[in-house]
């Protein structure tokens, strides 16, 4: 087992974390949220910023969290992509630098591996599985027979899962991040009072589809604006996780894959989180604290790859920070191949 610390500044959280293989010793987040709340979303420039500002003091933290020095550190990791440039870019070369001068080996790491590794270290699981990862920036279903080798099966072709949640709570003028919020209203609504339209219900494939979700509760709230806020948000909310779970339960029957990864912000939903762990699947959830974006999660995948050695030491070092970086195949593998 090897000491790793890892860095996560691929958006509005500035996340360190320090694990001893599978054990976590330290998550520590910096969360911006009430930095950006005013503008509504996140400002790019003003993250990069606060990522500088705090770094330091958030691996200061992180190291007192884990009772360990910087000399006990065996590896560092950070996350190369995708995400904003000049965030990304603070954590990178925060993580080279210490790397370099401790002369310890570097990880470079995806940051949807890093969501992939939070749910699988955290249970033990083992491919093949398959691998749904919700967030604000993604949704895509993964069949991953081996580690590192993602074969992705689907995605969603507009919004991703999390960005829906967060662009519905806006509607439903809940702030900003909007997912916890609209997830805490949809608790007191009655989540078959507004029948909203299931996307994708046709297709034979496993892509997803929310923006068209999005419009019809926006038509819906002008044409009743006085409808329950919290039926809708409830309605809402099921619509969600039942695209979610039924496409990837057909995933798994045409894959026939028996173990589900499930990973990314919106595996923090409860609804999300009872609906797969009430299916008859082996499904592995990262704990609650580990779903959304961190620091620990980027050193678990650090450890998977050094345990594996799918990334041999020292071969990281001439990354950069990479805003657009596809995990695995680009080619959809279709259901008819
Ligand atoms: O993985 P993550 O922290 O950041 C990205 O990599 O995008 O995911 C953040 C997303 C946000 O869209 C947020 O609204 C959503 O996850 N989220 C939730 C919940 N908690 C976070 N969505 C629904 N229900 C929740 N409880
Ligand atoms: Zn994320």
């Amino acid at each position: 087992m090897a000491l790793i610390l890892g860095i996560d500044t691929s958006c509005d959280d500035t996340g360190v974390g320090i694990v001893d293989g599978d054990r976590v010793l330290a998550n520590v987040v910096a969360s911006q949220t009430a930095l950006h709340q005013r503008y509504g979303g996140v400002m790019p420039e003003h993250a990069s910023r606060e990522h500088l500002a705090v770094i330091d003091e958030v691996v200061t933290t992180a190291l007192t969290q884990a009772q360990v020095g910087l000399d006990d550190l065996e590896a560092v990791a950070a996350t190369n992509g995708p995400g904003l440039v000049g965030a990304l870019l603070v954590g990178l070369c925060y993580a080279k630098a210490l790397a370099w001068a401790r002369e310890l080996p570097f990880f470079a790491i995806h940051h949807l591996e890093g969501h992939v590794a939070s749910s699988t270290l955290a249970g033990g699981a083992q491919p093949p599985f398959l691998c749904l990862i919700a967030s604000g920036g993604h949704t895509v279903l993964f069949d991953v027979p081996s580690w590192g080798d993602y074969r992705l099966l689907g995605r969603s072709r507009d919004d991703a899962a999390g960005e829906a949640f967060d662009k519905v709570a806006r509607l439903l003028e809940l702030g900003y991040p909007g997912g916890p919020a609209l997830s805490a209203l949809a608790e007191s609504g009655d989540d078959r009072a507004i029948a909203l339209p299931l996307p994708m219900k046709t297709q034979t494939g496993f892509d997803f589809s929310f923006s068209g979700l999005k419009t019809a509760v926006a038509v819906k709230l002008e044409k009743e604006p006085d409808i329950d806020r919290a039926d809708m948000a409830a309605s809402f909310e099921r619509t969600v996780v039942e695209s979610l779970v039924s496409v990837t339960v057909r995933a798994a029957k045409r894959f026939d894959r028996r173990r589900l990864v499930v990973a990314g912000g919106v595996a923090a939903n409860r609804r999300l989180r009872r609906r797969f762990q009430e299916l008859e699947l082996d499904v592995n959830l990262p704990p609650v604290d580990l779903t959304t974006d961190n620091g620990a999660m980027i050193a678990l995948a650090a450890a998977i790859r050094l345990v594996t050695g799918l990334s041999p030491a020292g071969t990281d070092w001439s990354t950069d920070a990479q805003p657009y970086l596809p995990l695995g195949t680009e080619t959809l593998r279709r259901a008819s191949s």
